[in-house]
């Protein structure tokens, strides 16, 4: 059975990673227009954003970064999905509350199991479970692209968003990714050692908005949750981690680092100070698009159970 992560590294370029690279080259007049077979180069986007701001010889791109909104980008990155944003009244517009706290007593209840059989046609393929699964546009395009080959959870703190993603699966027709509101660090247990196929791959993109020290304990990623992780990863599956805040990828890192009995680091990619360059999962996550945007750098790592 092919591997979740491997389908996934091998996947095509998306315009926006076209429109990056295209960035990076500033001879090019071709902004945001196609071009194929340029090489997935995730990490030139910030180097380079900062470079054409430096290179007098670079002068001539002709985007204007301040003028180019992230949501735009998104919204190009994405754009083979082709989603409706205008769903209904109740999705159309969906505003969200900036941070919620997962240790509040509303997010204390476990979420029930679903009969896999009904959200999945082959519940017994491969599983990759996306915490913190955001807006689901993510899971959505990974799962478009291996149809056949794995199946794809995401779970999701925020109500609205699960059900705006849930509404997108069944507007793609896809039978392969599921969305679930749950507070991961409650429900991940229940949910997970349900599933009747093998756990590949475990990712957390960029999870918290609780940067800050004084709220680590909101934090998603805490013992019981790796060592859940751990239980049902099945051997050689990966977890993959990665954020724009350091402290928190540290955390993150921190926490993985403390299990090398079971779990080792991979470098797929090439690293700098530990880090992976590149996002492996061959698209960007949202907030990694708003984050490089920004120039912020993204800090990743992955790792394999033994
Ligand atoms: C900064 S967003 C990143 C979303 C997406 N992973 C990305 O990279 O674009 C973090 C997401 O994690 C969700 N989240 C935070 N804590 C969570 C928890 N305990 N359980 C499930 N989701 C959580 C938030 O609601 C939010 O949608």
């Amino acid at each position: 059975m092919a591997s979740l992560f491997q389908a996934c590294s091998s996947s095509s370029a998306t315009p926006l990673l076209l429109a990056k690279r295209v960035f990076s080259l500033a001879s090019s007049p071709f902004i945001f227009t196609s071009g194929h077979n340029i090489p997935r180069h995730y990490s030139s986007f910030r180097a380079s954003t900062s470079a054409s701001a430096s290179a007098s010889a670079s002068t001539s791109v002709c985007v204007d970064l301040k003028e180019v909104r992230s949501t735009d980008l998104v919204n190009l990155e994405y754009a083979e999905l082709n989603l409706k944003y205008k769903i209904s009244e109740e999705l159309g517009h969906v505003r969200i509350r900036q941070h919620v706290n997962p240790l509040s007593s509303s997010f204390s209840t476990p979420a029930p199991v679903p009969a896999w059989d009904e959200v999945y046609k082959d519940p017994s393929l491969p599983l990759m479970v996306d915490i913190g699964s955001g807006s689901g546009r993510f899971l959505l395009w990974l799962a478009k692209k291996n149809a056949e080959s794995g199946n794809y959870l995401g779970l999701e703190i925020r109500q609205k968003l699960v059900k705006r993603a849930n509404f997108w699966v069944n507007e793609l027709g896809l039978s392969n990714v599921h969305f679930i509101f749950a507070n991961a660090m409650v429900s991940f247990e229940q949910l997970i050692s349900s599933y009747p196929g093998p756990l590949e791959l475990v990712s957390i993109l960029c999870p918290d908005p609780h940067f800050k020290k004084r709220h680590q304990k909101r934090r998603v990623v805490q013992k019981p949750l790796v060592n859940s992780i751990l239980q049902n990863l099945k051997p050689g599956g990966k977890i993959f981690v990665q954020s724009d805040v350091l402290e928190v990828a540290q955390d993150m890192r921190d926490q993985l680092d403390e299990e090398a009995k079971v779990l080792r680091h991979v470098d797929t990619v090439d690293t700098e100070e530990g880090w992976l360059m590149a996002n492996p999962m061959g698209i960007r996550t949202e907030r990694e698009i708003h984050a490089e945007l920004e120039g912020a750098r993204i800090y990743r790592r992955l790792y394999q159970k033994v």
